[in-house]
């Protein structure tokens, strides 16, 4: 869920509103606003989009100078009007919106019903609002924090009322919170794009810590009361960043932008050839000592894990293993001091990859993580923190967070291994086509018209199956799940050579088959599991690198040679492209795909 509050001189509504926009990545079933001034409260919530609210809205003027807002992905109780935010109490004097879990919520909730409090929603959220109500002798911030102690989970909540119609009480345990400030007002929101517009200086809420806000004036304190120094970090990149720059979509805007940031990435890791990892170099790590490495993300983190598993057991001579977190944290992986843990995460704030580096951590392993937010939760718990330069990500899809996650761990596992003693045989090919893969990148995306036209074979096609081998297959299961998710063309991505033990009985006359023969030792071996396709009557699309194949194939897409360990990152932005145009083809809302979210902060 995302959520926004404002208190200034001048009307709120449009501060939360236009924050909303820009969180609705993180959630969108539905939205609500409660505006405040010493007359009442007023809360308008609707089930749906943010558009829906805003119709709502216009049917009157809103000049009430405090707010909150929220947009919701439904974890408990099914979207609708009721389970939507903001949550009332009886007499309608507090209002709070809540983004993250409650976990005793039902006892909290059983012991309030008991005391006569009336339930009207399903979500783990209302209980808060009945608890502050149950505090409330005239003090909010008493009444907040003296609720604050029974609540078990993660939340970052805001908080307004009747009595206190130029103040929002702000608390934060797990669940991230950016406050800002200018001359006439103060503000808060889940994520930066949503207070750029208003500042550029931001204040990183920290866990168990409240916040109030006053017209120009932010204190802010522990759950105790203690104050604490109000830390503001300026914000690098400009709202522009965050919005579609001439492009239709955010995705279109992200796969264009991925030259760039592939570039801006290695600059951060990379002297011309030379790779520099300040922030491991300070690390008194005894690196030749670790017995067992992990990779672990979710999603798309997850397929950048795979790659750089990869990478690590052909150079490295340490038994290693890559698992998606939700498995991992319950697998009972065997961890100790000299274990080492690596995490992929582009948001930094995914329930489960952030439950396994607890874990870890509990163990007394050491945590490498690998994100693309400045500040967010798993930066502040792993040891170490590389941040890929993707800027803001947007659209649902992950697509240039990803890429720059591939070169962010290919140039760091070259590292690892120079750091434990082991050679790469041909590092400075390998380093040469990492400097140029700008240039690759810009190659592919040049050809997009072929590639829009190839992916016309998708058009009212239910399936898709995607096949390679070796570090291609990392590529097809990415590629099926970019089609499965922004087109909703099921898709399924097998080893090539698996597909004669079982799922070649799907294929019939007009099944289309995306097909990668990029590694060189492979390429053959695949092309002959194409040729068992299309002989079954397949429609076939090959990606390779490969200087001579058979006219026989309608659709090649030819990319050039470079080292074939690296050779993923312009395939990538084909099956990006290839899932994009097919999204559009079926009329999708390709940067918010239905039920996914950007940012899944819950189990
Ligand atoms: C969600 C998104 C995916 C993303 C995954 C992991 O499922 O829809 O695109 O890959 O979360 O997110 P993270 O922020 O941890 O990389």
């Amino acid at each position: 869920c995302g959520i926004t509050a404002f208190t200034g001189q001048t009307s709120a509504l449009p501060f939360l509103l236009q924050g909303l926009e820009k969180l609705e990545y993180r959630g969108y079933d539905s939205a609500g606003v409660t505006l405040v001034d010493s007359q009442g409260l007023n809360t308008y919530k609707v089930k749906g989009r943010l558009s829906d609210l805003k119709e709502e809205l216009k049917h009157q003027e809103h000049h009430q100078s405090t707010g909150i807002g929220h947009t919701r992905w439904a974890t408990h109780g099914i979207p609708s009007q009721l389970n939507s935010h903001p949550h009332t109490n009886r007499s309608n004097t507090i209002s709070i919106v809540h983004n993250g879990i409650i976990e005793n919520h039902q006892a909290i909730r059983n012991y309030l019903k008991e005391v006569g409090y009336p339930f009207v929603s399903q979500t783990d959220s209302e209980c808060i609002v009945h608890l502050i109500d149950y505090y409330y002798e005239g003090d909010l911030l008493e009444a907040t924090r003296h609720a604050l102690k029974y609540l078990q989970g993660s939340f970052a909540l805001c908080v307004v009322s009747l009595d206190h119609p130029d103040q929002v009480i702000v608390a934060k345990k797990e669940s991230p919170m950016i406050l800002g400030q200018n001359d006439q007002a103060s503000f808060c929101a889940s994520d930066i794009p949503a207070i750029l517009e208003y500042t550029k200086d931001v204040i990183v809420l920290g866990d168990d810590q409240l916040a109030v806000l006053k017209p120009g004036s932010i204190e802010i304190m522990d759950f105790d009361g203690t104050l604490v120094e109000l830390k503001k970090q300026h914000v690098p990149y400009d709202i522009a960043a965050a919005q579609k720059g001439g492009y239709d979509t955010f995705m279109e805007k992200e796969i264009h932008e991925q030259p760039y940031v592939i570039h801006e990435t290695l600059r951060m890791y990379m002297d011309h050839t030379q790779i520099k990892i300040d922030e491991l170099d300070k690390m008194d790590w005894h690196f030749e000592d670790f017995n067992r490495v992990y990779f672990i993300g979710c999603g798309t983190a997850y397929h950048a894990c795979l790659y750089a598993q990869y990478l690590f057991d052909k150079w490295l001579n340490i038994p290693s293993f890559c698992m998606p977190a939700s498995e991992f944290r319950y697998g009972d992986p065997k961890l100790d001091k000299k274990s080492l843990c690596i995490l992929v995460s582009q948001s930094g704030e995914t329930a489960d990859t952030l439950a396994a580096l607890k874990m870890a951590k509990e163990k007394g392993s050491k945590s490498i993580a690998i994100t693309n937010v400045l500040g967010s939760t798993i930066s502040r718990l792993a040891d170490v923190t590389l941040y890929t330069c993707a800027g803001p990500e947007i659209a649902v899809a992950s697509t240039k967070a990803y890429t720059t996650q591939l070169v962010l761990l290919c140039v760091l596992m070259i590292q690892l291994a120079q750091k434990m003693n082991c050679s790469i045989l041909d590092v400075d090919s390998l380093l040469q086509d990492l400097q140029n893969m700008d240039v690759h990148v810009e190659k592919i995306l040049s050809q997009k018209e072929l590639i829009k036209d190839f992916s016309s074979l998708l058009k009212n096609k239910k399936d898709a199956y995607f096949i390679g081998r070796q570090l291609d297959y990392v590529s097809v299961l990415e590629g099926a799940l970019k089609l499965k998710e922004i087109s909703y063309i099921h898709a399924d991505a097998y080893y090539a050579g698996e597909l004669k033990h079982g799922p070649i009985a799907l294929i019939e006359k007009g099944s289309v088959v995306i097909a990668l023969a990029m590694q060189e030792n492979v390429a053959e071996k695949t092309l002959s599991n194409i040729e068992e396709t299309m002989a079954r009557g397949a429609h076939v699309i090959l990606i390779t690198s490969m200087q001579k194949v058979s006219s026989d194939y309608d659709h090649v897409f030819k990319i050039d040679n470079i080292h074939p360990y690296l050779s993923l990152i312009p395939v990538t932005i084909v099956l990006q492209l290839i899932a994009y145009y097919a999204a559009l083809q079926n009329e999708c809302d390709v940067d918010k795909p239905r039920n996914l979210a950007k940012s899944v902060t819950v189990e």
